[in-house]
């Protein structure tokens, strides 16, 4: 129909008819073209998840931002002293202050993130303690350190970012515990305040996936394995990469019948 009214017309006419023809044609194949690629960009923008991991200056907490910057995440990263945080901070993730002992830093990152959704918390930073074979020598003060940090950091840091976490989609918390803070797995004493602060955590996350489980939180406590870190020492079996590739592997595959659970970084489950 287009070919024979174009037969009948001028060059001119003709020429224009051509012209709009095409555009009549390819406009909408053109939109369309924009649309999916839009429609495509969009929900990829959207599903784009973000995590914080506490300590993540070195050891396992550095090796967990790697991994979910790599996995295409959006990393908020804290250290004690961001300015030193030099490996961590040629990542290029979101480098925060936050000492977990102090309840003033830990204000001040809330602060800092108002409204910042945050579908996944990694309470990390841990200090380990000197090994401690009779009850009679425990150094108190350096046992509620150990307390201050590994048990009580992480009930600061979740209480603090509670907002932040019901305001993201994942709706995911996880404690970096022990093996050591097992009380069916201790059979040798020795670490008292290392295991007493571990095992108070592992409670912390029981009863915070009660509290938390008809809001669909997934909260689990999870050992990481001995690896090789400044506190795992050069002996220790297992690399970070190794570490963290299982325990990505356990959170990605959560259901909501495993919160509150105590969790190995091979998938099975630790018992009490
Ligand atoms: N490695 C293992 O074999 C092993 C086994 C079982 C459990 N874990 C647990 O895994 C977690 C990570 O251990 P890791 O092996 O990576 O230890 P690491 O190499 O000694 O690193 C510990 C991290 O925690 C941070 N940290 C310490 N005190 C802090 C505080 N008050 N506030 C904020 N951050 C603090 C450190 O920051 P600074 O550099 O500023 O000190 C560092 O970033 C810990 O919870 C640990 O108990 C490790």
């Amino acid at each position: 129909m287009l070919v024979q009214t174009l037969v009948r017309v001028s060059p001119v006419a003709r020429l224009s008819a051509l012209i709009v023809g095409t555009l009549v044609v390819a406009l909408p194949a053109v939109l369309a073209v924009t649309q999916a690629s839009k429609a495509q960009s969009a929900p990829a923008a959207a599903a784009k998840r973000t995590m914080l991991v506490t300590g993540a200056n070195r050891g396992l907490g550095l090796e967990f931002a790697k991994q979910y910057q790599a996995a295409g995440w959006n990393v908020i990263a804290t250290a004690r002293e961001p300015e030193k945080a030099t490996e961590l901070k040629a990542l290029g993730v979101r480098v925060e202050a936050l000492d977990v002992a102090n309840a003033k830093s830990v204000a001040a990152l809330a602060e800092r993130l108002k409204d910042q959704p945050i579908d996944l918390l990694i309470n990390n930073a841990g200090v380990g303690s000197i090994d401690a074979k009779k009850a009679q020598d425990i150094d108190l003060a350096a046992y509620e350190h150990v307390f201050q940090v590994n048990a009580l950091g992480p009930v600061r840091v979740t209480q603090a970012l509670l907002p932040n976490l019901r305001a993201g989609k994942g709706k995911q918390v996880a404690s970096i515990s022990s093996q050591l803070g097992s009380i069916a797995g201790n059979t040798h004493g020795n670490y008292y305040a290392y295991r007493e602060s571990k095992a108070a955590l592992v409670m912390f996350m029981r009863s915070l996936a009660a509290e938390l489980k008809s809001e669909g939180f997934v909260c689990i406590a999870m050992s990481p394995g001995w690896v090789k870190t400044d506190m795992g020492g050069p002996d220790a079996p297992l690399t970070p990469e190794q570490s963290i590739t299982g325990m990505r592997k356990v959170f990605d595959g959560l259901k909501p019948d495993d919160s509150g659970k105590s969790w190995y970084y091979d998938g099975t489950e630790l018992p009490w």
